[in-house]
C-alpha cells in the first residue's frame, strides 16, 4: 500500500461499484478536515446514489456493510455522517505499526510506483543569446522539482534543457564577435556580461547596415556549417552556458551540460519534419511560408491560424523544432510522458504543436504530452518584475542579493554565531527562500515577488521550515542517546496522533505532485506538517518523560525530522542542522 488515501479509493471504489451496480465508481476520498470526523472521508457516495435515484445514506450504510474490517484491519471504524459520507478512522496499532515501518533503517519514507514510467522533463531551456534573467526563475525551479519528485517515486527522468542556440540572433552575436576580436580587448573579456554583449551587439545591428548585412550573411553561413563560423557560434554558447551552469550551481539544480537537447540538436531533422508534413497532406503555402492549419485554432474574427514551419526565406521556426523534439522524445527516448515546465504565455504554442504533432504522427500512442504551465513573476508594482530603470533583472544578481538579506536576518537572529557559520547560513536562507516562495504558490498564477514574506520566519517560508528543522535535530540531539533507534509506543494524546497521521500521508502528498505536477502541494504539506509538530512539542513533553515515553516522542522526532528532510529536498532545498 502507498498510502492510505489510494488504498481507502481502491477499497471503497470497489465497495461502491458493487453495490451500485456501477463500473469503476469513484469513492472520492479525501483527507477529513477535522478528527472529530475521522482520517479520511468518503465523498463519493453522493453522486452515485444521485445516479441511482436513491437515498445516500442507505447505499453508505450497505457500502460500509460490504468493508470487511477482518480483511482490512487498518481500518478502526466507519460511520455514516451528514447527507451520506462515510468516516473512516484509522486503527492506531496500524498506524504505530506503520511509522515503525518507516523508521528502520535505509526506510525510503516512500514507496516507489508500480508503473515507472520514462518521463522527460522540458525545463529551465533559457536562450543563449542572453544572460538568464528572473523570467527563467519559475521554470528552472518548479522543473527541478519535478524531476526530482520522479526519480524519487521510481520513474526514469530524462532531463532536457531546451536551449535557444539557434536562429537569427547568433548571426547578429558572431559577426560582433568577429569584430571586437580585432580590439585589443579580445574574447572572453568581452563575453563575461553576456547582457552588455548582445546590447551592443544589438545596437551595432540596428544603426548600421552594414553591419545587419555581414550579420545576416553570417547566420546563412552558421547554419549552412561553416567551420570558422561553428567554431565562433560554439564559443559564444560555451560562454553562455558556463553563466547558466554557474546559476544552476548557486540554485542547487540538478542540471548539468549532459541534459542539453538545444535548438540546434534538432537541426538536421527539420527538413524530414517538412516532408512528412506534406506526405501527411497537413502542409500549405500562406505568403510564401510553409504552414499548417489547424481547425481547432482560429484567431479573432474566426480567421484561420497558421502554425509557422518554414519561413518564406527557408528559415525553420520554433515551432518546427517543437515537433522534431516531440518525435524524438517519442521514438528515440521512447517516453511515456513529456512535461514541458514553460511559462504559461507559450500555451497556444504547445496547444498547437501538439495537435499538430499528433495529426502528423511525430506523437507516439502512449506518450502524454503536458505543458505544466507558470504564471509570471511581478514586481510590487503589478507588472513583470523589472529593475526600477525597467531593464531585466539578472538572476546571479536577484540570488546574490538574496544571500546578502539572509545574511541580515540570520545575523540578528543569532548574532552571536560565528560569522563564517552566518554566511554559510545565509547561502542556504537566501537561496532557499527564493526558490521556496516560488515553489509555494500555486504555478499557473502570477505571484508577487516579495523579500519581505518570502525571508520571514513567520508563515509557509523556507525559513520557517529550516528552523523547524533544526529545531527538532536540536531537540533529537539533547537527548540521552541521539544515535540510538527507537520505536514508536503510542500515539493516545491527540496531538501526538494528529502528527503520526501526518506523516504517514506523505507518500500521498508525493504522489499527486507526481500526477498534476504542483509542487505546492508538497510545501503546504510541510508547512501543516511543521505546525503540528510544534503543537505536538507545546502539548507532549519530551526530555521530561521517563524512558518509555521520552523515547516514543523522539522517534516520533525523527520521522518528522526525516520526513521534513526528505521533502525539503524534493524540492531542491538543503536542510541546515543549525541556524
Ligand atoms: N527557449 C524558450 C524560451 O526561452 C523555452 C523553450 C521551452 N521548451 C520547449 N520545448 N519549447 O522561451
Amino acid at each position: 500500500m502507498h498510502s492510505y488515501k489510494s488504498a481507502l479509493n481502491d477499497l471503497f471504489g470497489t465497495a461502491l461499484s458493487s453495490v451500485a451496480g456501477i463500473q469503476n465508481s469513484n469513492a472520492n476520498v479525501i483527507t477529513s478536515s477535522r478528527p472529530e470526523f475521522g482520517d479520511y472521508q468518503v465523498n463519493g457516495v453522493m453522486s452515485v446514489a444521485k445516479q441511482l435515484k436513491t437515498n445516500p445514506r442507505e447505499i453508505a450504510a450497505r457500502v460500509i456493510d460490504e468493508v470487511d474490517l477482518n480483511v482490512h484491519p487498518f481500518i478502526a471504524k466507519m460511520e455514516i455522517a451528514g447527507p451520506g459520507f462515510i468516516n473512516v478512522h484509522l486503527n492506531n496499532e496500524k498506524i504505530l505499526e506503520r511509522g515503525n515501518r518507516l523508521l528502520r533503517p535505509n526506510s525510503l519514507l516512500i514507496g516507489k510506483s508500480n508503473e515507472p514510467q520514462t518521463v522527460v522533463v522540458d525545463y529551465s531551456s533559457p536562450n543563449l543569446a542572453k544572460e538568464m534573467h528572473v523570467g527563467h526563475l519559475r521554470g528552472t525551479i518548479i522543473g527541478d522539482c519535478l524531476a526530482r519528485v520522479l526519480e524519487k517515486t521510481g520513474h526514469t527522468v530524462i532531463r532536457q534543457n531546451h536551449v535557444g542556440d539557434w536562429g537569427t540572433q547568433f548571426g547578429m552575436l558572431i559577426s560582433y564577435m568577429q569584430e571586437v576580436a580585432s580590439d585589443t580587448d579580445t574574447g572572453p573579456k568581452h563575453l563575461a556580461d553576456l547582457e552588455v554583449f548582445y546590447r551592443e551587439a544589438k545596437a551595432r545591428f540596428d544603426e548600421d547596415e552594414e553591419f545587419a548585412i555581414t550579420a545576416r550573411a553570417a547566420v546563412v553561413k552558421l547554419q549552412s556549417g561553416e567551420q570558422e563560423y561553428l567554431d565562433a557560434w560554439g564559443k559564444f554558447i560555451n560562454e553562455s552556458l558556463t553563466h547558466c551552469q554557474a546559476v544552476y550551481d548557486t540554485l542547487n539544480v540538478t542540471l548539468t551540460r549532459e541534459h542539453l537537447a538545444a535548438e540546434s540538436f534538432y537541426n538536421d531533422e527539420l527538413s524530414t519534419i517538412m516532408s512528412e508534413l506534406r506526405s501527411a497532406n497537413l502542409l500549405e503555402e500562406s505568403n510564401g511560408a510553409k504552414v499548417v492549419f489547424l481547425p481547432e485554432f482560429v484567431g479573432k474574427e474566426g480567421a484561420p491560424l497558421p502554425v509557422i514551419i518554414q519561413k518564406s526565406d527557408g528559415g525553420f521556426l520554433y515551432a518546427t523544432t517543437d515537433l522534431a523534439a516531440v518525435k524524438y522524445r517519442s521514438f528515440s527516448l521512447n517516453a511515456d510522458r513529456a512535461l514541458y515546465v514553460v511559462d504559461a504565455r507559450q500555451s497556444l504554442h504547445f496547444q498547437q504543436v501538439f495537435s499538430v504533432a499528433e495529426k502528423a504522427g511525430f506523437s507516439s500512442d502512449k506518450i502524454s504530452l503536458e505543458h505544466v504551465a507558470y504564471g509570471t513573476m511581478m514586481g510590487k508594482d503589478g507588472r513583470p518584475f523589472k529593475t526600477r530603470s525597467g531593464d531585466t533583472i539578472k538572476l546571479v544578481e536577484l540570488l546574490d542579493e538574496a544571500v546578502k538579506r539572509a545574511f541580515y536576518l540570520v545575523s540578528e537572529k543569532n548574532p552571536t554565531l560565528e560569522e563564517a557559520k552566518r554566511h554559510e547560513i545565509a547561502k542556504e536562507v537566501g537561496i532557499s527562500a527564493v526558490k521556496y516562495s516560488d515553489l509555494s504558490k500555486n504555478r499557473t498564477s502570477d505571484y508577487v515577488f516579495d523579500w519581505a514574506s518570502m525571508l520571514s520566519f513567520e508563515g509557509n517560508t523556507a525559513p520557517y521550515l529550516l528552523y523547524a528543522y533544526a529545531r527538532i535535530k536540536s531537540i533529537i540531539r539533547k537527548s540521552t542517546n541521539p544515535t540510538a533507534s527507537y520505536n514508536i509506543e503510542s500515539c493516545n494524546e491527540l496531538e501526538e496522533r494528529n502528527l503520526l497521521v501526518k506523516l504517514l500521508q506523505y507518500p500521498e502528498i508525493v504522489y499527486a505532485v507526481v500526477s498534476d505536477s504542483y509542487p505546492n502541494h508538497l510545501c503546504n504539506y510541510l508547512y501543516e506538517l511543521a505546525g503540528l509538530f510544534m503543537r505536538f512539542y507545546e502539548a507532549c513533553p519530551i526530555l521530561k518523560e521517563d524512558a518509555a515515553i521520552r523515547y516514543s516522542r523522539l522517534a516520533i522526532c525523527v520521522l518528522t525530522a526525516d520526513t521534513l528532510k526528505q521533502g525539503l529536498d524534493l524540492l531542491g532545498i538543503n536542510t541546515l542542522e543549525q541556524m
